[in-house]
């Protein structure tokens, strides 16, 4: 008797298919014959991607918080590590759509999208609130510590393990906005910057997003930090 079949319940052959659902992830791809245009796959899995990359952060966002309100600051800075890599991953992910002829992303847009809108990502808008999310529990772990971010500045090895969480927010920080401004590049060279997104948005407003910090305090004592070496010009 063979031990090497299936053994989950489900659909596909194999135990893998299974498990990943891989018969159900697939039927979420239009179908070939209802492309507008060939170049539609590519458009619609690095959304369908990115979705569940977004909804995975969420989900270690929500973990780094707890982690945070336990003071368990070394795990906080690992998963908090783990979403930066993701979003690097994200970012490095959505320039594969700057092959695409502008041309024939025309055809997607105007036969298939609707009035749809990144704007409207699910995944992205809850990230939006990432830093209102992590600070009150932040301020009280550092609050509880006796300590202030321009302390943890100042000596960062007498703070080792909150001078790495505080890195470990800044790359995180960092890794949202270097999102936010490789999409622009993207969009700006997909459809232009002095073009009307969708939703009748001037797509030159992506810029506002990738000025917005989602810690700025963090910014700031780098700031007075360098303010304190009274530096000479
Ligand atoms: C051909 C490629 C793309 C073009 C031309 C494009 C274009 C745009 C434009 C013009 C906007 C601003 C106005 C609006 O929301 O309608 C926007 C926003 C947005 N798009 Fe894209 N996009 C592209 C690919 C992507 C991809 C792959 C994602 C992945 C999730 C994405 C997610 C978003 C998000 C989250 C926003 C809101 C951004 C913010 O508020 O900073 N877009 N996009």
């Amino acid at each position: 008797m063979s031990h090497t079949g299936p053994i989950l319940e489900g659909e596909g052959n194999s135990d893998y298919e299974r498990y990943v659902r891989v018969p159900e992830l697939l039927r979420l791809q239009k179908p070939i014959e209802l492309l507008s245009n060939p170049e539609e796959r590519l458009f619609q899995a690095t959304h369908q991607t990115a979705e569940l990359w977004l909804h995975h952060i969420d989900y270690e966002i929500d973990r780094a918080v707890d982690r945070l309100g336990s003071g368990e600051v070394t795990q906080a800075a690992e998963l908090l590590h783990r979403c930066r890599l993701i979003l690097d991953l994200l970012r490095e992910q959505i320039v594969i759509l700057e092959t695409m002829a502008p041309a024939d992303y025309h055809v997607i847009r105007t036969s298939s999208l609707g009035r749809g809108s990144g704007q409207e990502s699910p995944g992205f808008n809850r990230l939006l609130d990432v830093g209102q999310r992590i600070w009150p529990r932040f301020r009280e772990l550092i609050a509880g510590r006796n300590v202030t971010i321009l302390e943890i500045e100042r000596a960062p090895r007498e703070h080792a393990s909150l001078f790495a969480l505080v890195q470990a927010m800044l790359d995180y920080d960092e890794a949202f906005l270097k999102w936010r401004f490789v999409h622009m590049r993207l969009a700006f060279r997909v459809i232009g910057s002095k073009v009307l997104s969708l939703k009748g948005v001037p797509a030159g407003q992506l810029e506002q997003g990738t000025r917005e910090p989602l810690f700025p305090e963090l910014w700031d004592a780098i700031s007075a930090l360098t303010a304190e070496f009274k530096p000479t010009y």
